[in-house]
């Protein structure tokens, strides 16, 4: 059984292979393709109409020219990794999920049907979670790079916006950014969970200039003490979240009285980043 292939590895999944993953009906209609990102806890699939599919790599005449319109996904197919023991497991994910729709809403997160099923593929039934997710377009945004002050801005100069659209769009982000922030302070305080805004890719600036949280499954609950938690692949999440959470507030709302604050005093004393340094060391050490 344990050399038995994983079909969620697989670039396509179509005919035969839609049988294996015994939860989804054959279908003509629609093609599931591997996203070209990918994470540690999802397999992720676009779910691509296949008449685009057909269209991009046959190509279309447009007055005359041949292009090669890429495939738009109308949907994210997830498959969460985790194997969950029992569904009570299962609910409990489903639950953060509904905490992170209640308090940062439709607009800030990359909203999904989440739906639980036996998958039977490999030899076993596995209670295994799944998500039919929005499609978010755009630049994936890495909160390291916001030092560079011109970061932001570069996001929409590479789109070909003139510089009135581009100043244009760079406040309708720093909004976006704004309301992010402010709705996940709220959260920790009223419920004590963070999302993982630390992975990369989990947050996209989307063509119109709003940001998404895509990655909407690693919610880490915690307590404003010193234990350092880390995740279920060893990485210290929660903390790299908040410092990413700082990050945005400094460096995108100019707020630079953090050492005033007590969840950033906590977080981000010297000591502890030490350690969230040698733990995030020995995460990349073991990948
Ligand atoms: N709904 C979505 N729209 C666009 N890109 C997505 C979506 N969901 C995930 N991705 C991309 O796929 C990659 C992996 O997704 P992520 O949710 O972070 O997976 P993991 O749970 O494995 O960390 C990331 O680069 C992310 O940007
Ligand atoms: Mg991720």
């Amino acid at each position: 059984m344990q050399d038995k292939k994983d079909i969620r590895d697989q670039a396509y999944l179509s005919g035969e292979d839609l049988k294996q993953l015994n939860f989804i009906h054959e279908t003509k209609e629609y093609v599931f393709r591997k996203y070209y990102r990918s994470g540690l806890r999802s397999h992720i699939f676009e779910v691509l109409l296949a008449k685009d599919v057909k269209k991009e790599t046959r190509g279309e005449l447009v007055d005359g020219i041949r292009v090669f319109p890429r495939a738009k996904p109308e949907k994210m197919f997830r498959i969460l990794r985790q194997r969950f023991k029992n569904c009570d497991a299962v609910f409990l994910e489903i639950k953060k999920y509904n905490l992170l729709l209640k308090w940062l809403g439709t607009e800030l997160i990359a909203t999904s049907e989440e739906f639980i099923v036996d998958y039977t593929g490999m030899g076993e039934t596995q209670i295994v979670l799944c998500g039919l997710q929005e499609y978010v377009d755009g630049d994936i945004i890495d909160p390291w790079r916001l030092f560079d002050k011109d970061c932001l801005k570069d996001l929409f100069k590479t789109r070909g916006y003139d510089k009135t659209q581009v100043q244009n769009h760079l406040k309708i982000l720093q909004g976006s950014i704004f309301s992010f922030v402010s709705r996940i302070r709220k959260m920790i305080t009223h419920t004590g969970v963070i999302p993982d805004l630390a992975g990369n890719g989990n947050l996209i600036v989307t063509p119109e200039g709003r940001l998404k949280l895509v990655d909407i499954n690693n919610i880490v609950q915690f307590n404003m003490d010193d234990t350092i938690l880390i995740d279920d692949k060893g990485y210290p999440s929660c903390d790299v979240s908040v410092e990413v959470l700082s990050i945005l507030e400094q460096m995108v709302m100019n707020k630079n009285d953090q050492a005033n604050d007590p969840l950033y005093r906590l977080f981000l004393s010297p000591e502890r980043k030490k350690m969230v340094k040698m733990l995030e060391r020995s995460f990349y050490k073991r990948l």
